[in-house]
């Protein structure tokens, strides 16, 4: 099985506080010592490039709020067998750090982005933000960092009726959107937000016709669609209605240093200890032994979306 993709958290803080992926109460953060090192983080991208490892991505929390993201992004960019390198971002200070991103070897980026509507987003995330995100979305792709992924999580009651909305913002900005169905981590939410893909594919199909199946390069399981009569791209990511166990090379580092096999189980193992050893190469050999056996095995099951207490905050999507 090959493992070529690999998304790291480097840490559980963000500055917004969205309603569906951060509860209000007091969750406990990690303290400094407890995150991986820039230094432990590349010694694991390393030891993974003789296993096909070629794609990573930087997540949170909120990546950009680590200090000297830049510096970690220029390492990984240095390597030479990495092909490809993003970091998926609420967007809130793209505007700031684009131009460094892109001049220390970021590929691309993903902005997180659920709503339209200035008052919805203060409702959703806690901010008044969404101007700033918008101005950090023109940032980004002007100094290259394309083609850049809007990712907006759909949830029932919110923003579902902003579908529509979406497309015009895809079409009039030439940006794709992906529509991602909610997961409910830890049981929370399904009934409250969850709303299939496949309703909102239907409301689109209703307006604008028929959506043209489309290849679009990425790694992950989004599904791609064209407009008809038009380069608008669409996406969706359907882990619930359509799960895609099946072709997942993805694995997780958390920014304590734990290793997940999938994003949708309790199932870790702590490698931070692994890391700080000097001679490596022996337990993590037996540590990816576990993570494969782990993948494999799961193929067979459906996601259940218990993560060990986990939020979504602390896994990185
Ligand atoms: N279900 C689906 N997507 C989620 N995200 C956060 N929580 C959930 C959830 N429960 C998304 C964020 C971000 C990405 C990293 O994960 O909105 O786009």
């Amino acid at each position: 099985m090959k493992l070529d993709y690999l998304r790291v958290s480097i840490t559980d803080r963000c500055n917004l506080n969205c309603i569906y992926c951060r509860p209000r109460e007091n969750v406990k953060l990690l303290q400094r010592e407890e995150l991986l090192r820039f230094e432990e983080i590349i010694k694991f991208v390393k030891l993974m490039l003789p296993r096909g490892l070629e794609k990573v991505r930087i997540t949170g929390g909120e990546p950009l709020v680590r200090k000297d993201v830049i510096k970690l992004i220029g390492m990984i960019a240095s390597i030479k067998q990495i092909k490809s390198i993003t970091l998926t971002t609420n967007g809130v200070m793209l505007e700031r750090f684009a131009l460094d991103l892109k001049k220390a070897g970021l590929h691309r980026v993903n902005v997180s982005l659920d709503t339209l509507s200035r008052e919805k987003f203060k409702m959703i995330t806690g901010y008044d933000g969404l101007l700033r995100v918008l101005r950090g979305i023109k940032v980004a792709r002007k100094v290259g960092l394309e083609p850049l992924k809007i990712n907006t999580v759909v949830l029932r009651g919110i923003n579902d009726t902003e579908t529509l909305d979406f497309v015009n913002f895809a079409k009039d900005n030439s940006l794709v959107v992906r529509f991602i169905e909610y997961m409910p981590i830890n049981g929370r939410g399904m009934n409250r937000w969850y709303v299939s893909n496949q309703v909102i594919k239907k409301i689109i199909e209703k307006k604008w016709g028929m959506l043209q199946p489309d290849f679009f390069p990425g790694n992950g399981p989004a599904e791609y669609f064209k407009l008809k009569n038009s380069d608008t791209v669409l996406g969706f990511i359907s882990p619930i209605s359509k799960p895609f166990c099946q072709n997942c090379s993805k694995l997780r580092l958390s920014a304590d240093g734990k290793l997940k096999p999938c994003l949708a189980s309790n199932y870790e193992i702590d490698i931070k200890n692994v890391l700080r050893k000097d001679n490596t190469e022996n337990e993590f050999n037996k540590v990816i032994k576990l993570v494969l056996d782990f993948k494999e095995k799961r193929r067979k099951i459906s996601p259940d979306f218990n993560t060990s207490g986990r939020f979504m905050f602390q896994i990185g999507g």
